[in-house]
């Protein structure tokens, strides 16, 4: 029994290290970032506004947000949102 206790504690112990290792998000990292990861993961990856980042300028972004608002009825206030599109056309905008 008292032998297996140091195996354990190692076990726990890199398994907190394996977490500590991973990035804490994939997003990167500016004012309104927490909005994004809170309101955007519930459904699917954030790859998803990632990967989709260089198509879109302020307009698809509104309306890609308002898609997930109003099609897939993702509960974000619009105060929110707006802070949400701000973020996603400064990091993740074709710049147009
Ligand atoms: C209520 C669930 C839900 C939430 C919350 C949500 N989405 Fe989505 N999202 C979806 C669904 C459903 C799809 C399309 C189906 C798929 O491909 O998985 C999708 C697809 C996407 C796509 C791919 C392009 C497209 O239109 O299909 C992007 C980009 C995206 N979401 C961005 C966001 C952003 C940014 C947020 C936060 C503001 C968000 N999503 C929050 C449900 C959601």
């Amino acid at each position: 029994m008292i032998k297996a206790l140091p195996a354990i504690v190692l076990l726990l112990s890199s398994t907190g290290l394996v977490r500590a290792g991973e990035p804490p998000s994939m997003l990167k990292t500016a004012p309104g970032r927490d909005l994004v990861e809170a309101h955007c993961a519930a459904c699917h990856s954030l790859d998803y506004p990632r990967s989709n980042a260089p198509f879109l300028d302020r307009k698809g972004w509104e309306a890609e947000v308002g898609k997930m608002i109003k099609a897939y009825g993702a509960p974000i206030p619009p105060e929110d949102a707006k802070t949400i599109i701000d973020y996603l056309v400064a990091n993740y905008g074709n710049g147009a």
